[in-house]
């Protein structure tokens, strides 16, 4: 049978990318909780050429990685505005982060940490999450969604690796 992709986000529309355990902990001392190859894919696949808005913490790792590039790019909310680069612009809140990320004209991905998924999830058309079905130790979490985003997935695709179960979930606001 052939599966059915997830929804893709349309421009301007706003998405919250994250990936929570099972008490929607979302990092442990500035990094992932656990290492799921699948969900690092998911979300490069997702957010190509997207707007991605973050967090100073959450970019100062990307930028240790290989994923700030030309396939998206980077609205910062940070005070230092040292962080502007070919492919990222800085912001001094989360307000005028997402106007800019929205001006684009791309898809707006809300991509972390805490307190830039806690200020934009009422401003999120839907959310990508990634539930890890397991329990770790941290120390930064994500919202309770559950009263904005009711009920079942639009879409789910369940999948593991050799350490534990996930699913990858999209939900829509209603
Ligand atoms: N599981 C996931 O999907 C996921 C996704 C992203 C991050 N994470 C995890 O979350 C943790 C990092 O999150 P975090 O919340 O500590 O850091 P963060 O949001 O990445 O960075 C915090 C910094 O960003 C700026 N900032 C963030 N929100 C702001 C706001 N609303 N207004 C003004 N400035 C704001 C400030 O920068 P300045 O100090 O420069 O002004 C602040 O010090 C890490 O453990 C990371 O691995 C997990």
């Amino acid at each position: 049978m052939t599966e059915v992709p997830p929804p893709i986000a349309l421009p301007g529309s706003v998405n919250l990318i994250a990936a929570c355990d099972e008490n929607r902990l979302i990092g442990n001392k500035g990094r992932l909780p656990w290492r799921i190859r699948e969900d690092w894919l998911w979300f490069l696949a997702n957010t190509t050429g997207g707007a991605c808005v973050i967090g100073r913490l959450s970019f100062e790792a990307m930028l240790r990685g290989s994923s700030v590039n030309e396939k998206r790019r980077f609205f910062v909310v940070s005070k230092n505005s040292g962080l502007s680069g070919s492919f990222s612009e800085v912001f001094p809140d989360y307000p005028a982060a997402l106007a800019a990320a929205k001006a684009s004209g791309r898809p707006v991905w809300i991509c972390g940490g805490e307190r830039i998924y806690a200020e934009s999830l009422a401003s999120c058309d839907r959310l990508y999450l990634t539930r890890v079905h397991a329990r770790f130790e941290g120390d930064a979490w994500l919202p309770d969604w559950s009263a904005q985003f009711p009920g079942k997935p639009l879409w789910k695709r369940d999948g593991a690796d050799g350490r534990c179960s996930y699913s990858f979930e999209v939900y829509e606001r209603r």
